[in-house]
């Protein structure tokens, strides 16, 4: 792998604006409140403040500079898509799921806070996504706005996110196959991710070709970018990865590493990254950052 791949400065560049310009809009809409539920309101900043790469937001914003839309607006779905995504890390390291004690190097909301007050951070942080969705600074047109928050909604919930994650425990009972692996993490991890690369066409209202390409991007990518993760809990360093690693194992997780073991899964995680790149042919120049994206996506360290 070349060093341009792995070295991109751009993408870096764009990621970290993405975050500032995602954390800055964020910043007013968690203000504490004075009553005492502003604890639940501090385990939101903490679950929200606390580092992350900002794929997700990323995605969104990439993917709507495809089709000229205001940063304004991509921001504010960049924004939602991260409530949703950072409730459900919230919720994942609960002990009645991971029971994960670090997360981007820092102890748990539920370690930091206790368990009741993450479940409700979780809760309010996803529900805050559609709040933030349904207000018309989020896009004029009602029907684009409609149709961001049902695209999120089914991501979310049992179709995609919840879905997947019912799956990834019940996996511990019940082994599962190639093709069942795909399923899960298409719908655990998968989902969000297609959600943001296809909400800057919404929010642009793209062509269906538009619209179909960048699904197929999204399918790949979100696929490589789970068995990063699984590779990353096996080789990576916690230290530099925010999180325990070399628990998937144990745990009994349906992996993909499991089934074809590293060498196949990194493989496999490079040819649907190449995969991911290839529909985006009709794009030119214009989706130069989320080609680059996908090679972060599989080489990334954290
Ligand atoms: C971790 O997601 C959980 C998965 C879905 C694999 P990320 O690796 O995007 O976590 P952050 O947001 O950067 O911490
Ligand atoms: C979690 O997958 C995916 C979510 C929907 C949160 P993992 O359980 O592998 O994510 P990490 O490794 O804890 O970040
Ligand atoms: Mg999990
Ligand atoms: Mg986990
Ligand atoms: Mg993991």
């Amino acid at each position: 792998m070349s060093l341009s791949l792995l070295d991109n400065q751009p993408l870096k560049d764009a990621m970290a604006a993405t975050s500032q310009a995602v954390e800055r809009l964020m910043e007013p809409l968690l203000a504490v409140p004075s009553g005492p539920e502003a604890r639940v309101v501090e385990a939101m900043r903490y679950a929200f403040f606390s580092g992350g790469k900002r794929l997700r937001p990323f995605l969104v914003l990439a993917s709507a500079d495809l089709f000229g839309v205001s940063k304004k607006q991509a921001l504010r779905v960049a924004a939602a898509v991260e409530c949703v995504h950072c409730y459900s890390l919230v919720h994942d390291d609960l002990p009645a799921m991971d029971d994960d004690d670090m997360r981007r190097g820092k102890p748990t909301v539920h370690i930091a806070f206790d368990e009741a007050t993450a479940i409700l951070a979780g809760d309010a942080l996803m529900t805050m996504a559609f709040e933030i969705l349904s207000d018309e600074l989020s896009h004029p047109d009602p029907n684009v706005r409609l149709r961001l928050i049902r695209n999120l909604a089914r991501a979310s919930g049992h179709h995609g996110m919840v879905g997947g994650q019912m799956i990834d425990l019940s996996a511990n009972t019940h082994k599962l196959g190639e093709a069942e692996v795909y399923r899960l993490q298409q719908m655990k991890t998968g989902a969000l991710i297609s959600f943001a690369a296809e909400a800057g066409a919404v929010l642009g209202h793209a062509s269906p070709q538009a619209v179909s390409s960048l699904q197929g991007y999204a399918r790949d990518l979100g696929l490589a970018f789970q068995i990063a993760d699984d590779l990353l809990d096996v080789e990576g360093d916690p230290r530099e990865v925010g999180k325990a690693t070399g628990k998937d194992a144990d745990a009994g997780k349906a992996t993909l590493l499991d089934i074809m073991g590293v060498e196949r899964a990194r493989k496999q995680a490079e040819i649907l990254a190449n995969q991911a790149i290839e529909h985006l042919s009709d794009f030119d120049d214009k989706a130069a950052l989320l080609r680059a994206v996908a090679h972060f996506a599989i080489f990334r360290r954290t």
